[in-house]
């Protein structure tokens, strides 16, 4: 039986790299020499490979709207049982054509379609941003425990903070989706964070890619320090929250 096919044709780069600005910090800079978007396109025009990175990316797509859909779905039902909402917003991007050369270049490895999907694991990033942190490893089981995804890693810079102070969850998992043909098994990066945690990496982010920036060191002990005040505000917010609930229950 011959299979309806989807129509690729108006899946364009514009559209892969729509609103990445903003999510910059999940890009690798990894210092390659500097390649712009009609760069790559020769690159893979050259290889007749411009429709296949497409449907790639498409297919990077398709993986975002379904992770976002079963999040959207714990959601409102999450929210209909406890009365609040167990994340406050989500952002979701796919990575631009040059970040991923980039970042295969800094791992010295050739521009390919295979190598994108064998070494990449952040193609498709959706960061959830939670209220409270038991939100959030609450929200990060209900999704791992999912028969249909697969958690290839996990894990836990909220326990075991980075050096720098940062604090998230993350998880790789690995979501289903369903095309004309087959089904296939996509990589997704999936960062828990309270709105604190944000607020404070995205400071830090804007700190470290800037150059030329006076006093860092002083800067960087300033930013872990605040870190650790954002870690014990969190813990604070959650057990005021716990004893409003508490004092709800009884009533
Ligand atoms: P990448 O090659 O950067 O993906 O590193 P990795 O594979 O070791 O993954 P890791 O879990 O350490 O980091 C993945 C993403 O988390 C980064 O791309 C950033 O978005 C975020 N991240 C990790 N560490 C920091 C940090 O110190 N500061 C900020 N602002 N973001 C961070
Ligand atoms: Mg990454």
């Amino acid at each position: 039986m011959a299979g309806k096919h989807l129509d690729y044709s108006n899946i364009d780069f514009a559209k892969v790299t729509a609103n990445m600005e903003e999510l910059e910090e999940l890009d690798d800079f990894v210092g390659a020499e500097d390649i712009s978007l009609s760069d790559i396109e020769k690159i893979l025009s050259m290889k007749d490979q411009v429709k296949d990175f497409q449907i790639l990316m498409m297919k990077y797509e398709c993986a975002l709207s379904e992770v976002r859909t079963k999040l959207d779905v714990l959601n409102k039902e999450l929210s209909l049982r406890n009365n609040r909402n167990p994340f406050e917003s989500i952002k979701m991007r796919i990575k631009t054509p040059v970040s991923i050369y980039k970042k295969l270049m800094g791992k010295n490895v050739e521009f390919t379609l295979d190598n994108i999907n064998e070494n990449l694991s952040d193609i498709a990033g959706i960061r959830v941003i939670c209220s409270f942190i038991d939100d959030i490893y609450m929200l990060a089981d209900c999704l791992a425990n999912q028969d249909d995804i697969k958690v290839l890693q996990r894990k836990d810079y909220i326990e075991t903070p980075k050096d720098s102070g940062y604090r998230s969850l993350h998880l790789i998992i690995e979501v289903p989706i369903f095309l004309t043909q087959e089904k296939e098994f996509m990589k997704v990066e999936v960062q828990f964070r309270t709105i604190a945690m944000d607020f404070w990496a995205s400071l830090e982010h804007q700190m470290k890619y800037k150059k030329n920036i006076i006093n860092q060191d002083v800067i960087s002990d300033d930013l872990k320090f605040s870190a650790d005040l954002i870690n014990q505000l969190d813990l604070r917010m959650q057990q005021i929250r716990e004893k409003i609930d508490a004092s709800e229950d009884m009533s």
